[in-house]
């Protein structure tokens, strides 16, 4: 299975601080017993352009099975993560950001500030996770019953 992860960071992608995001997305992933996990990992600027390219090609001529972006989903002018995610969905699956903002907000009520969303482009499927390494493993937790059938389902 090919599964990406993409650090969406002004600053980790500059070296001014450690992508600790990435990591912690392949850790919990990790012990989702999905068996062997072939990993592509990027750091890369808040850039919608260089997004869009990369999530296209990850797709289209890679064929990733599962893409999964951590940050920039918040309401910052450089937050441009849902937008190119959504440009490039050709199904969109609104439930996954829903119930991340929906099942954090009693304990963080600053997960209303998360934009992200998922959807699938041919058969690879796509979803933004927070910023905040703590966040990922509050949030992904949560999607993996269902990024499980949606590849399901992505196979047929
Ligand atoms: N969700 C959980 N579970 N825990 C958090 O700490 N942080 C929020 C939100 N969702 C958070 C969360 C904040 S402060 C922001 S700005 C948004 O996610 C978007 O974060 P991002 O821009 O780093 O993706």
């Amino acid at each position: 299975m090919k599964v990406a992860r993409l650090t969406l960071s002004d600053r980790a992608s500059a070296g001014i601080y450690e992508d600790r995001s990435g990591p912690e997305i392949e850790r919990v992933f990790g012990e989702a017993g999905f068996g062997e996990v072939e990993w592509r990992r990027v750091v890369m600027p808040d850039e919608r352009g260089e997004l869009e390219v990369l999530l296209r090609r990850l797709c289209d001529e890679e064929s990733f099975d599962l893409i999964l972006t951590t940050g920039g989903t918040g309401p910052s002018p450089r937050d441009i993560t849902p937008e190119a995610t959504r440009a490039v969905l050709e199904r969109e699956l609104p439930g996954f950001g829903e119930i991340m903002r929906v099942q954090s907000f009693a304990k963080v009520p600053t997960s209303i500030l998360s934009r992200s969303t998922a959807g699938t482009r041919g058969r690879s499927l796509i979803v933004n996770l927070p910023g905040n390494p703590k966040a990922i493993g509050e949030c992904l937790p949560l999607v993996l019953p269902a990024i499980r059938e949606a590849l399901r389902h992505l196979k047929e």
